[in-house]
């Protein structure tokens, strides 16, 4: 494989690291938030070339890169081995991780525990949880032991199964309350951001009238301060179900399903490797490497000229 991967010359070369107060003020100025998640080195180079605002180890790996039905089966070590790739491949953006599903929901001290996991193993910037409830006291334990939390409402994959599935939350006026109560009890909770998820716009609207700190939308309508998408999605890379707000902006692996079948074609042809993907060696060395070589079976060696 080539080797020395390097984080490239980016045009975001003099941007400064992304901080809270910088999203806080992007939040003020009213301009939009971009973040996008990512599970691999590669991917967060993509982020950092791209040079959007927050990436997110999101849990949605589970599927996009590790392959499982759903979020819910990944652990807490199979995210910090995604994180920590990300982190190699950042400079700027700010860097979420996502708590996987049963790693926090237990106990303040679990929930702190796996958070300061993600940030002494990972060196991701804050992590993120879903749901109300008792995550609230879990999102104020964490910020109490000085690790930024972002919270995340509407529809919240890991409970996806209590939901009714992957569909949209907050469509009657007793839902859209609940995700309403859920978003201010984070925000109360300490929670530098929130993430609303496949909630109606005009809902959104009405819980942004009542929002202090950034709301990053998916799903949610163009009134939150900013949006996130899924790397997968948005590069169609993943062939899974896609929800109706996860916009294909390329069509990446068409792409790379082209390239490896033109190389199959080219090996099966035998026009790959051609010369100029070969090495030479000088030809007095070729021979006297060719002397040396074992004889083909039925002539034997002369006395000390074994390999
Ligand atoms: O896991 C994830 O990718 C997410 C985003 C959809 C916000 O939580």
């Amino acid at each position: 494989m080539s080797t020395a991967p390097k984080t490239p010359d980016t045009p975001t070369d003099d941007r400064l690291p992304v901080t809270l107060p910088a999203l806080a003020d992007k939040r003020e100025r009213g301009e939009p938030i971009v973040m996008v998640t990512a599970y691999d080195f590669p991917s967060a180079q993509v982020a950092e070339v791209a040079g959007v605002d927050m990436v997110l180890v999101g849990d949605s790996g589970a599927m996009t890169v590790l392959g499982y039905d759903s979020t819910v089966p990944v652990s807490v070590d199979e995210m910090i081995v995604l994180a920590r790739a990300v982190r190699r491949g950042l400079k700027t953006p700010f860097l979420v991780a996502d708590l996987p599903f049963g790693s926090y929901e237990a106990s303040d001290a679990q929930a702190i525990a796996t958070a300061q996991r993600f940030v002494k193993e990972a060196g991701v910037d804050a992590i993120k949880l879903e749901r109300g409830g008792v995550a609230v006291q879990r999102a104020r334990a964490i910020v109490d032991a000085g690790i930024p939390v972002q919270g995340h409402v509407g529809l919240t994959p890991q409970t996806a199964t209590a939901l009714g599935g992957y569909r949209a939350q907050g469509r009657t006026a007793q839902r859209a309350l609940d995700v309403t109560r859920d978003a201010l009890d984070l925000q109360d909770a300490g929670c530098f951001s929130i993430v609303f998820e496949a909630i109606p716009a005009a809902v959104a609207d009405a819980i942004m009238e009542r929002m202090e700190v950034p709301v990053i939308g998916i799903g949610a309508g163009a009134s939150t301060d900013g949006q996130v998408l899924v790397f997968h999605d948005l590069l169609g890379i993943y062939d899974g179900h896609s929800p109706r707000f996860a916009k294909r902006f390329a069509s990446v692996k068409e792409e790379m399903v082209a390239g490896v079948r033109a190389y199959a074609e080219e090996v099966r042809a035998g026009t790959f490797p051609a010369a100029e993907h070969t090495y030479s060696i000088d030809p007095d060395e070729l021979e006297r490497y060719r002397a040396t070589l074992v004889p083909p079976a039925g002539i034997a060696w002369g006395p000390g000229e074994e390999m």
